[in-house]
């Protein structure tokens, strides 16, 4: 069994070698030891023609990402390995490295080949990178969606759109959790209105990943469902279909994978949330469009003293009622089971809602000790009895929640 030194070494140098490495993964923790993450992912990237190592990590709140070069990145590494993780697990071209760690620090290594040559790693910063569907290619899609020219350029007032796509496609790409869904990937879109990101993620993962998918998109407006399903007929996308219905009524048939709700009105995005959460979903990415559920019950209550100086204002408490919608609905998600974060998504009109909630349920791994859950369920409580309010969440969830603690 190698010592404790040796799986050190064979990390670092697969970590530190520019040619082959992938990415690595420190997760775990050893008994009785606790560690300042869940998960910490290393890959590396190039930024203004420099290589970094980015080092992501994950705790019971949010995930983090800094970039590393030169001595700071061998310190980061160090500092990792000294940390009693149980399970470190590296990429590389070559084949895959696992090491598991016992809770003396002993460490039994296993080396995996691989068993097809590996891509060279992708050194492309995630802004940087090149998009997802490439721009000044003929894409069938976009000629479809009335975005890009015969001639593969982007029509003119339509590159906010594309980009809305592509940043689409990155933000469910970088959850790294595509490839590890069981094909065909199943999604249900709900409120899918235009349809142009249910059409965008059924290209991307049938055509351009090569990933077998079945999609839905529901939505109540059947003139909008006839005319989406006619353009599916026309780019022969067979597994791509849209039926008209209210969200909360939608019976699928098929357990989803993936549930969207992408700028769904008001309690249509709880609505997709609550049926993503009773359909297990795996993900869910939703981007909230108006809010005015929590708004209208804030109307009612009487205002803590301390946030009186913001709601005087009338547009300043509009946006302190969206944020607590938001924060109340991610809370909900991670006290579901899900790991969830609040990220920008941006929207091809001028909009200020731009947020879009992530969320993908939690391994057993990764899940909260009872320490941590009790946590969340008292800032849980504590939102709600300061501001006097019942997210509308909560009210299409009391089995599930009251299961959960609330
Ligand atoms: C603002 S559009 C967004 C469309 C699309 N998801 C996008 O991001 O471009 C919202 C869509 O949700 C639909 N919708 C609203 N409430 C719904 C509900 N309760 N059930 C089903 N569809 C709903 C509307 O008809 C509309 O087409």
């Amino acid at each position: 069994m190698p010592s404790k030194s040796d799986y050190r070494q064979v990390v670092k140098q697969a970590v530190h070698n520019e040619a082959t490495f992938v990415k690595a993964t420190f997760s775990g923790r050893r008994r009785g030891y606790e560690v300042p993450w869940r998960r910490a992912t290393l890959r590396p990237v190039l930024l203004r023609g420099k290589r970094y190592l980015q080092v992501s990590h994950l705790d019971d709140k949010q995930d983090t990402t800094r970039n590393y070069t030169g001595r700071d990145m061998e310190r980061k590494v160090d500092e990792l390995l000294d940390m009693p993780f149980s399970q470190i697990y590296v990429a590389t071209t070559e084949g895959d490295i696992q090491v598991l760690i016992s809770r003396k620090g002993t460490a039994r290594v296993q080396r995996a080949k691989a068993e097809e040559p590996r891509q060279e790693p992708e050194l492309t910063h995630d802004r940087e990178k090149t998009r997802l569907i490439p721009e000044g290619e003929p894409d069938l899609l976009l000629q479809a969606l009335g975005i890009q020219t015969q001639d593969g350029e982007l029509r003119s007032g339509k590159r906010r759109k594309f980009l809305q796509i592509n940043e689409f496609l990155r933000l469910i790409d970088e959850t790294d959790e595509l490839a590890m869904l069981e094909p065909p990937l199943r999604i249900i879109d709900c409120g899918c209105g235009s349809a142009d990101l249910t059409f965008a993620i059924y290209h991307y993962l049938a055509h351009i990943r090569g990933l077998p998918a079945h999609a839905v998109g529901i939505d109540i407006k059947a003139e909008l469902i006839e005319k989406q399903n006619a353009l599916a007929d026309e780019l022969d996308y067979d597994d791509l279909q849209f039926e008209v219905s209210r969200i909360i009524e939608y019976e699928p048939e098929f357990q989803p994978d993936m549930v969207l709700a992408l700028h769904a009105c008001d309690t249509a995005t709880d609505e997709a949330l609550a049926q993503a959460v009773r359909w297990n979903a795996r993900l869910i990415f939703s981007a909230p469009c108006c809010h005015h559920h929590l708004q209208a019950q804030m109307a009612e209550q009487p205002v803590p003293n301390v946030f009186q100086p913001v709601v005087r204002h009338g547009i300043l408490k509009e946006r302190v009622g969206d944020l607590l919608t938001d924060s109340f609905r991610a809370q909900i998600l991670r006290i579901l089971g899900y790991r969830a974060d609040v990220v920008e998504f941006i929207s091809p009109e001028h909009t200020d809602k731009n947020l879009m909630i992530r969320a993908v349920k939690r391994s057993e791994l990764e899940n909260y000790d009872s320490v941590v859950h009790q946590q969340m369920l008292a800032e849980y409580r504590d939102m709600v009895n300061f501001w006097g309010v019942q997210p509308y969440l909560a009210q299409l969830l009391p089995t599930q929640l009251s299961e959960a603690g609330i």
